[in-house]
């Protein structure tokens, strides 16, 4: 599937109330500066429907994404730029959002500056990938016989342990990229260190975190 095509399919998902896939973060009135990580074409803050003078911004490192974006909407600044090393200026945001992005980064990194640019009393709100779904996916890889994939998720399911039990992420040694999963343990601890309290957690069909900025 095209990057393209990925982000008109999440955009559905996230315009459609009763989709079993959709999940979405509460928009409260006192969110007036709201950034999503890896928004892709911006899908989340799209079908949020934000009130007018609600600034919203998307970051992402696809520029394909960012420019259907720019196509689809005027009411999103997108930015091109990395998770790991935010290009703002700190406590800019009262709402940070993240959909199933920050498996995708080097973890510690991307929550270290989600700490500096989260306002204190601002909220956070992301989607993680779960134990469950890392181990769904390589028993499906090696069912199927992708012995390449296999082992790409033989490396996020070695990862997602190393940062469980020592807070730590190596890049994969196939491309380069980093992914892993998150137990409460490794993502509670991380947003801990990076200032985040009142931390809750929802294990459904979607692993939900929320957390507040002291
Ligand atoms: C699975 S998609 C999710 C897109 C959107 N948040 C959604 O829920 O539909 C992951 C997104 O994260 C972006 N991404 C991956 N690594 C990133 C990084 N280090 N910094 C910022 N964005 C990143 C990808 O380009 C992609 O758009």
């Amino acid at each position: 599937m095209t990057s393209r095509a990925y982000h008109l399919r999440e955009l559905a998902i996230a315009q459609t109330s009763d989709d079993p896939r959709h999940v979405m973060p509460a928009i409260l009135p006192r969110h007036r500066r709201i950034l999503d990580i890896g928004c892709g074409a911006g899908q989340t803050l799209i079908a949020s429907n934000l009130p007018p003078d609600v600034r919203a911004t998307g970051l992402d490192v696809d520029f394909e994404a960012l420019r259907l974006g720019r196509e689809l909407t005027e009411r999103v600044g997108f930015v091109a730029g990395p998770a790991e090393h935010l290009p703002f200026p700190a406590a800019s945001f009262d709402l940070v959002l993240s959909r199933v992005t920050l498996p995708l980064t080097c973890l510690p990194a991307a929550v270290a500056e989600i700490g500096r640019v989260t306002a204190p009393g601002g909220d956070l709100w992301l989607v993680l990938h779960s134990l469950d779904k890392t181990l769904r996916d390589l028993r499906a890889s090696l069912l199927s016989g992708h012995w390449k994939r296999a082992a790409y998720r033989s490396y996020v399911l070695a990862n997602g342990a190393l940062f469980h039990v020592a807070g730590r992420l190596l890049p994969s040694p196939l491309d380069g990229h980093y992914e892993s999963f998150q137990t409460d343990v490794s993502i509670s601890r991380e947003l801990r260190r990076a200032g985040f309290a009142d931390i809750a957690i929802s294990a459904g069909r979607h692993y939900v975190v929320t957390a507040q900025r002291r």
